[in-house]
């Protein structure tokens, strides 16, 4: 990773930040008149955000509770413990760890960096926006490769389109928000076929979902290659969107790197949200739970889609994205003014993203959306 001087970073991240700011009101949320404070309300499905609708864990819980008596101290001790737990688990040195809040953070941390060094990132397309976002406001250019035909990702394109200013590759597998995934095998040989002056960020957001297990990960290849960043979330399957919660690991070069110009200067996460974790970590029970009631709602979705007629992806994730067609063609706000939220980014062209909730939200979905039919 590319030493940036520090006066550079602060002229373009204070750039960068306003832009940032000026751009968040249009994403303001107004948890006043939107209830966020459990998953399913007689009147609201959330259906939008991909979370997860069974988390927090019991034991996630508890913990992040009985944490908040030591929210008079700072969180070093206990994000120290994180990083070592994790890096246990992955099989990684704590220094090849860096704990942020949520992978958002990761995300805009490499896109800015691409952004300083005026450089490229290359990014298959539909994916998630979040680096590219932060890579443009600080002066990188965005070079977006089609997906497939199948909505997965184009590996062989994306290796195509590097060029001699591409300085980070945004690779999100699986794949928001299309939900298809490519095949571990293939991806493997992508990322050792990437020259190594060019950094891949592999986002597994959801990798929990994949339907190749364990398998899908490219953590084992962070001791192999020194360009390799892999980020992950606690937002997802752990069921801890709301405490905000992500990783990256790397090669420790990268990781001092990235953790210069942390903004939360390794603290940006509090004991509540860091005790949450580590309990979470420690309950592979709640995940495969997750997983498999996951499966479940994603099916009710599939039978009502192929009754209808529906065009969708086969989802290796907690949504389903679906050719918008045989809806009315303001299905979404339609379903909003029912308090039944599902996404349609610009992006996305033809088609709907609809979050996996419990079977029984998913029943009440299709019972719902069946009156929006074209
Ligand atoms: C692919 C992907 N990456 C990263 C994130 C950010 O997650 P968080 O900041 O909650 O960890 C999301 C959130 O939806 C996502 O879909």
């Amino acid at each position: 990773m590319q030493n940036i001087s520090r006066r550079k970073w602060l002229q373009k991240s204070l750039l960068a930040s306003t832009a940032v700011l000026i751009g968040s009101r249009a994403l303001a949320f107004d948890f006043g008149e939107t209830p966020t404070s459990t998953y399913a309300f007689k009147e609201l499905l959330r259906l939008n955000w991909n979370e997860n609708p069974y988390g927090p864990s019991q034991s996630a819980l508890e913990a992040a509770t009985k944490a908040l008596k030591s929210a008079n101290r700072y969180p070093d001790a206990l994000n120290n413990k994180l990083i070592e737990a994790i890096a246990t688990k992955l099989g990684v040195k704590n220094e090849e760890v860096m704990i942020t809040a949520g992978s958002t953070e990761v995300l805009s941390l490499l896109g800015q960096h691409a952004g300083l060094l005026s450089g490229e990132i290359v990014t298959p397309w539909p994916s998630f926006p979040t680096m590219m976002h932060f890579g443009k406001v600080s002066g990188a250019s965005v070079k977006h490769v089609p997906l497939d035909n199948e909505d997965r990702l184009d590996l062989n394109a994306v290796l195509k389109s590097i060029g001699p200013n591409t300085r980070l590759l945004f690779i999100c597998n699986p794949n928001n928000p299309t939900s298809t995934e490519v095949d571990p095998e293939s991806l493997r040989s992508f990322c050792r076929s990437v020259p190594e002056n060019v950094l891949i960020c592999v986002d597994e957001a959801y990798i929990e979902f994949s339907s190749h297990g364990a398998k899908a990960s490219m953590m084992p290849l962070v001791k192999e290659l020194p360009n390799l960043i892999v980020c992950r979330t606690f937002s997802k399957a752990y069921g801890l969107a709301g405490m905000r919660l992500g990783y990256a690991v790397s090669q420790n070069i990268n990781i001092s790197e990235l953790s210069k110009r942390h903004n939360g200067y390794g603290m940006a996460t509090s004991v509540a949200s860091v005790a949450g974790a580590l309990a979470a970590l420690e309950d592979p029970g709640f995940i495969k739970m997750c997983v498999t009631e996951n499966a479940k709602g994603r099916q009710i979705l599939y039978d009502a889609f192929d009754q209808w007629k529906v065009a969708y992806n086969k989802s290796s994730t907690n949504f389903v994205y679906a050719r918008a067609e045989h809806f009315v063609p303001d299905v979404v706000e339609k379903l909003s003014e029912q308090n039944v939220m599902i996404t349609k980014w610009p992006i996305m062209k033809n088609h709907i993203r609809i979050s996996i909730g419990k079977p029984e939200h998913m029943s009440q979905f299709v019972q719902i959306v069946e009156s929006f039919l074209s």
